[in-house]
């Protein structure tokens, strides 16, 4: 079944990727698509609305992103947003001009009624970046929303349904810039809200069942979201084909290998192979102190232990990737997808012999996969599990990895766990963990001396993991993790709480 379409053409600002989540928040299906994109690819795409993005460009200089202006006789409704919507003016007849001052942040903004403001009161905030602003609106357009110091906040055409929005309603700064959003498709397109993810899930394992038949498929199974998201979806529409492969380093965090075990093989019945590497791997890591070299050496044995039981296997016909939609973007803006470049997955196919890659995800963002893996029954420890590196605990083990570091650092790591989400923090903080420093400290415990490792406590907020700010945990539910962990953690007797940002520092320590 064929879902509506939008079309999120992408001309360079920051919050391009939000639109596009934003729309399919609200049920429409969406892709974003480079600026350059032809008139004859937008009709063979057949959107039912098409939001130009915001960017970092003037329309008057010369090397500035165009579109021909022949989009907007298509009969497609147009949202331009930010340079978007200056975009949509100069074409149209209408002036752009740098205005004196700069405006940025929060404005007030008056609305007038439109079918881009319904339900919309008359005054909200709304978050402002720019500099040029529209001087002179072209003919046919009336204003939809003004500011005391941008008179072409919004504007429309009701009759040719194309309208522009100089501040930013993707952004949560903007008060009812969802609803905003949403009159556009709802009001202006005719969207029926068809993508949702049951909906998904359902055309998903139809059209796998379609493709895979009785062929066999092979998947890496790292117990992070996107790959068991994706064997599942595989697994239910093609069962006992799929073989999964789990490779446990012997570097996973307390439970987390059983559970894997618990959930795919015992709980879904897949046909799940675990290859037990642990020996292996910690072998190979003996006496290495050096970071690089410890996510090397990781990552090749990654790759050999997967050869090992892949082979065992034989010939398959399909290889599972976990791709998602950021990954397709990033890799050329949704021309084709570049198999990422995470060692526990890159570098897989050369060493499987298959005959095609499948990406059953390559269409999601994040969190609509994290609503697939709902819908498909996975419990939330596994659809909310925060990211964990490839290589694992050795890169939060200073120094040398050892099975005593990896015992002190599975109990403190689970002792935060716990109590993080006992305080009901899990959910807003992105990631949280704890490192084994290289240094010792002596410590007082009963009426010994001790001298032990110095834990450190990590956690961050972050959206993307580019950029990352330290988590202000509540001191009251620090201090029960504190006390915990030295009094329960073996080889533990001092802890530190790591207030860095990224950058300058990273999330992990290595
Ligand atoms: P850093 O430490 O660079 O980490 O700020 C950014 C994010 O990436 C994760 N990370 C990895 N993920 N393989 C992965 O799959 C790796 O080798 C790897 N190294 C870091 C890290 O946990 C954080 O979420």
């Amino acid at each position: 079944m064929q879902h509506q379409k939008v079309l999120v053409l992408d001309f360079g600002g920051q919050y391009n990727q939000l639109i596009a989540r934003r729309v399919r928040e609200q049920g429409v299906f969406c892709d974003l698509m480079p600026s350059e994109m032809s008139i004859e690819k937008i009709k063979e795409y057949d959107p039912i609305g098409i939001i130009f993005t915001g960017g970092p460009s003037s329309v008057y200089e010369k090397d500035s992103p165009q579109i021909d202006k022949a989009v907007f006789g298509l009969g497609i409704p147009v949202l331009g947003i930010c340079y978007g919507c200056h975009l949509t003016a100069h074409l149209l007849g209408g002036k752009v001009e740098s205005a004196v001052a700069s405006e940025y942040g929060k404005t007030e903004v008056k609305y007038t009624r439109s079918p881009l403001t319904k339900d919309m009161p008359e005054k909200a905030v709304c978050w402002m970046s720019h500099t040029d602003k529209i001087t002179k609106l072209p003919d046919g357009f009336s204003v939809i929303a003004e500011s005391d110091n941008c008179p072409f906040a919004a504007f429309g055409d009701d009759k040719r349904k194309v309208y522009g929005v100089q501040f930013h309603p993707e952004v949560n700064h903007t008060q009812y810039g969802t609803q905003l959003l949403r009159n556009f498709l709802y009001e202006v397109c005719g969207a029926v809200g068809d993508w949702t993810m049951s909906n998904f899930v359902h055309n998903q394992i139809e059209t796998l069942k379609e493709k895979l038949g009785n062929k066999k498929v092979l998947c890496a199974m790292s117990g992070g979201v996107d790959s068991a998201v994706a064997a599942t979806l595989i697994h239910k529409a093609v069962g006992d084909n799929l073989t999964c492969v789990f490779v446990d380093h012997g570097l996973l965090r307390k439970y987390e290998a059983d559970e894997v075990m618990s959930v795919f093989k015992d709980g879904l019945g897949m046909n799940l192979i675990k290859a037990d590497a642990g020996e292996v791997f910690l072998n190979k890591l003996k006496g290495v102190t050096d970071p690089e070299r410890k996510r090397k050496i990781i990552g090749e044995e990654f790759i050999r232990a997967f050869e090992t039981e892949s082979k065992k296997i034989g010939k398959v016909d399909f290889l599972v990737q976990g791709t998602i939609y950021p990954d397709v973007i990033e890799s050329g803006k949704g021309k084709s997808a570049v198999i990422k470049s995470h060692h526990n997955v890159g570098g897989l196919p050369s060493v499987v012999d298959f005959k095609e890659i499948i990406e059953p995800l390559r269409d999601l963002f994040k969190d609509e996969v994290r609503k697939v893996g709902f819908e498909l029954g996975l419990p939330k420890s596994v659809v909310m599990r925060q990211p964990f590196p490839g290589p694992g605990l050795a890169i939060r083990i200073m120094g040398e990895v050892t099975e005593e570091k990896l015992e002190t650092l599975r109990d403190s790591d689970y002792i935060l766990r716990t109590e993080i989400a006992k305080a009901g923090l899990d959910e807003e903080i992105w990631q949280y963990f704890t490192v084994i420093t290289d240094s010792k400290t002596v410590g007082v415990q009963g009426d010994f001396r001790t001298y032990e490792n110095v834990i450190a406590i990590r956690a961050v907020t972050s959206l993307d993991a580019m950029t990352a700010d330290w988590a202000r945990i509540p001191y009251d539910v620090l201090e029960i993790i504190s006390n915990r962990i030295v009094n329960e953690v073996k080889h533990a007797n001092r802890i530190v709480y790591d207030i860095t940002s990224k950058p300058p520092a990273t999330i992990e320590w290595e």
